[in-house]
């Protein structure tokens, strides 16, 4: 895309812009939540329906001039509903902090208690952390994942739904590599007549596309993000059946939403639409089988990964064993100077700060967007190794930055697209 229009107006932006855009040619992104939209998504991304006022639902607006707004959100909903077999689907929030707020308003008062995974065992801020609006209005208390094994320990799970007696038990996860057993908790749910959310922000596009096993069906609500795996529109989406529509599309708008995003809706649909070809099944499954690639050659290195592996598009390792002086916020500045973009995160057992925590968190949707398979994620993990090894090690960072070039000359972002016209 060509950011000459702005430029005549606003250099400034323009040129952020610009090295924007060349920040993601040119460096490895591995942030397990972010992904490479496609020209097309971002086209109506960028459309004119970013001037619409479309309060309301498809049909039922406040506002007059709704037709074309109308057949994008009906073309966004017709096919989430195709892909992840939900019956009813509410494509407004803005994104999945809202969804998650959308359900917990249709289903909570003030006071009401969610069981959701800690943070730091990778829950997410949204299922109920102090900081975050639904740890001050909601009563929350927080299960952990196994200590020796890493995975989500539902037997204490059970335990503590059983003396918690939860309203909303959260599943769902920010930072946790292994398959989740949504039909599990859903049981753990039942038996203390608690609703089940399961949050697949991260794992939608797996979810869709049938390489991580669906919530949708299982549990009560599903919310998730609309641009990680799934590589759509940027925003939130909430699923449910039939009976609980009603209540979930008043709590999104008027309860927790104005005017819908409806430019952003359009990004869904188009995106949606692309996850419905076959292609995507294959992408999907090259994610994952990257993630493993990755994370066996870092094992290789040495490096100890929380629950020994992944079943999903992220690994989270865990520096501690491997590298006790160094946390996981110098990993992630060393890398990021090489080009090599993730991020610093928590693990269970943490023992450091949140900002200086001991893991490095590190995903492949993004990487297999531009093409990368097991080989190419192979050298990646060589590059990370070699980095993290020797954080300040001119030499070693000279020759990381070049392997780290050479990928993304190899595997160019958006190769051939007509957008990447601007060479400012
Ligand atoms: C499990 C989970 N839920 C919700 C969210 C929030 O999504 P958003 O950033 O779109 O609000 C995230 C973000 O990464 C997440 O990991």
């Amino acid at each position: 895309m060509s950011y000459d229009r702005v430029r005549a107006t606003d250099p400034a932006v323009a040129e952020a812009l610009s090295g924007e855009r060349r920040r993601q040619e040119d460096t490895l992104a591995m942030i397990a939540s972010e992904n490479h939209v496609s020209a097309a998504v971002m086209a109506a991304q960028s459309s004119e329906l970013t001037n619409k006022y479309a309060e309301g639902y498809p049909g039922e607006r406040y506002y007059a001039g709704c037709d074309h707004a109308d057949a994008v959100e009906d073309l966004a909903i017709e096919r989430a509903r195709e892909l992840w077999g939900a019956e009813h689907v509410n494509v407004q929030p803005h994104s999945g902090t809202q969804a998650n707020m959308g359900v917990y308003l249709a289903v909570l008062e003030p006071g009401d208690r969610i069981l959701s995974l800690d943070l730091n065992h990778g829950g997410h801020l949204s299922h109920g952390h102090p900081a975050n609006f639904a740890g001050q209005i909601y009563d929350v208390e927080q299960y952990e994942v196994d200590a020796d094994t890493g995975y989500v320990d539902y037997e204490g799970l059970r335990e503590q739904a059983e003396a918690f007696d939860p309203d909303v038990v959260v599943s769902g996860y920010s930072a946790y590599p292994r398959e989740v057993d949504f039909e599990r908790i859903q049981g753990v749910a039942e038996s203390v007549d608690a609703h089940h959310l399961a949050d697949i922000a991260h794992i939608t596009g797996l979810v869709a596309a049938g390489v991580h096993p669906s919530p949708v069906g299982v549990a009560d609500f599903v919310t998730g993000s609309t641009h990680k795996t799934i590589r759509a529109g940027r925003g939130g989406i909430i699923m449910c059946g039939e009976e609980h529509a009603d209540d979930v599309d008043a709590a999104v708008f008027p309860g927790a939403q104005g005017g819908p995003l409806m430019h952003n809706i359009a990004g869904k649909a188009v995106g949606f639409a692309e996850a419905l070809q076959p292609e995507f099944e294959q992408y999907a499954q090259q994610v994952v089988d990257n993630a493993r690639a990755l994370g066996d050659r870092l094992r290789e290195h040495g490096f100890s990964l929380v629950s020994g592996g992944t079943d999903t598009h992220l690994v989270l390792i865990d520096l501690r064993p491997s590298h006790p002086d160094t946390p996981g916020g110098v990993a992630e500045a060393a890398l990021e100077e090489v080009g090599v973009v993730l991020n610093k995160n928590t693990v269970p057992g943490e023992t450091r700060s949140p900002f200086n925590p001991s893991g490095i968190r590190a995903g492949t949707p993004a990487l297999t967007t531009r093409g990368f398979d097991e080989a190419a994620c192979e050298r990646v993990a060589d590059v990370i190794a070699r980095v993290v090894d020797a954080p300040e090690d001119e030499a070693v960072r000279e020759e990381a930055a070049a392997e780290a070039a050479a990928l993304c000359e190899e595997y160019p972002l958006y190769a051939g697209d007509a957008r990447v016209t601007d060479t400012a």
